[in-house]
């Protein structure tokens, strides 16, 4: 049995190693409809409107190391591109998704309206949470056509502000009852946000599901875990994750035109911890850029002199928080065209072909599958021209 699960991880490798080795297999925008894409949340799809709040200078991440990939740090939170780029250049959006905030932006194929430390339920002072980018966006949508907006792809990743503070402040953060009582508090106003922006013509959605936040190098690191993910943080993810997918059900059954599809991020980052060699990843543990035991902290940051690894790509993060540029282009391309056990009830790809203004035929299901796969599943798509053959997720 030893041996034959030896063999089964190196074959597993070789998978891995083919899919994102082989710069031939996005087939950018074939057969893809020329839609925008919007994006909604925290820093991890601020892709520079930082700098355009309240005449905030930006922050750490328009300074170097940020960017280094590229050679240009511009307000992402990654060495180079992140999650939200990469899915429009898959449908052939020539430089990635734009700050919304930047006066100057292009906005013919979409915005981020995604701001660094943006959270669901808002701290008094808050400038963009949310609701507060939604509204954003209503203010702007006479910039596109109705249509337009209908046919688009509206991405949203947001909540790690929300529980990362909720424990960090609340005195009873590792009690069962009042755990519940925040997701519930949370996700019910998600859900209101989410209402305002179907008010605002947005039909398609794409909710990343929150990541494994205790494995955040920052929270191991601050929790004293070593190799370990801090527990408490990770279920309190879980517990908002399992609310996402029946709310987004009941709002393709109530709404006229919804549809949606969710990306299970949490377990994408659980199998790229718990196996990260397997993933190519020779460090799951700690950040490529910063100080302390995790190397997790101030990245950026001109008053601290962080460290930066040698070869980010063999990093799963590149700062406490944030995943690094080659971890980014693998989550977009799960998002854009794995299989069900990663994005649900369809990928990326085919949300954005499914005609508009029809109710969706699949429904969002719990996922039963445990979260680390055994042995490598080969998935040959029946769809001659689908983004890849078949997936490693
Ligand atoms: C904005 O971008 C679109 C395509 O991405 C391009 O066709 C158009 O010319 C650009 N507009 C300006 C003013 O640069
Ligand atoms: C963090 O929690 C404290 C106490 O519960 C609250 O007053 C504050 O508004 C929260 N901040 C954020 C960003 O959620
Ligand atoms: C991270 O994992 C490596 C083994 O892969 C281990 O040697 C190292 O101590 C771990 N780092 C921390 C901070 O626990």
């Amino acid at each position: 049995m030893v041996s034959k699960c030896g063999l089964v991880s190196v074959v597993w490798a070789l998978f891995v190693l083919t899919i994102f080795n082989n710069p031939t297999i996005v087939y950018a925008g074939e057969g893809v409809p020329d839609v925008a894409i919007f994006a909604f949340g925290d820093s991890s799809y601020d892709a520079g409107n930082a700098a355009f709040v309240n005449n905030n200078k930006g922050g750490p991440q328009f300074t170097w190391p940020y960017g280094k990939s590229r050679d240009d740090p511009n307000g992402k939170f990654s060495d180079g591109h992140i999650v939200t780029d990469f899915i429009g250049d898959f449908i052939s959006i020539p430089d990635g998704i734009p700050p919304a905030l930047n006066p100057g932006a292009n906005l013919s194929r979409g915005a981020s309206f995604a701001v660094a430390d943006a959270s669901i339920l808002g701290a008094p002072g808050e400038y963009m949470t949310l609701i507060d980018q939604v509204n954003k966006f209503g203010s702007m949508k006479l910039s596109w056509s109705d249509k337009y907006i209908e046919k688009s792809l509206f991405m949203i990743y947001i909540g790690m502000e929300d529980y990362l503070n909720f424990s960090k402040t609340n005195p009873s953060a590792n009690d069962p009852s009042a755990q519940q009582a925040f997701v519930v508090t949370v996700t019910n106003k998600l859900k209101s946000d989410i209402e305002a922006l179907y008010s605002f013509g947005a039909r398609k959605f794409m909710v990343q599901l929150l990541a494994p936040l205790g494995c955040l190098p920052i929270v191991r690191q601050e929790h004293g875990t070593g190799n370990d993910c801090y527990q408490p943080l990770n279920d309190l993810a879980k517990q908002h994750n399992d609310k996402i997918g029946p709310m987004l059900n009941q709002f393709a059954t109530n709404y006229k035109g919804f549809q949606f599809t969710v990306f299970d991020f949490y377990n994408a980052i659980i199998r790229r911890t718990q196996r990260n060699r397997n993933y190519r990843f020779y460090v799951a543990n700690s950040s490529c850029c910063g100080v302390g035991t995790h190397n997790a902290y101030g990245c950026g940051m001109g008053n601290v002199h962080s460290k930066l690894c040698e070869y980010q790509r063999s990093y799963l993060y590149f700062d406490g928080r944030h995943n690094t540029e080659k971890a980014q282009e693998e989550f977009a391309h799960l998002a854009y065209g794995a299989n069900t056990n990663v994005v649900q009830p369809m990928t990326i790809r085919e949300l954005i072909v499914y005609p508009p203004g029809q109710n969706m035929l699949d429904v969002w299901v719990p996922n039963l599958l445990s979260s680390i796969r055994r042995r490598p599943s080969t998935y040959y798509s029946h769809q001659p021209d689908s983004h890849i053959g078949f997936s490693a997720y």
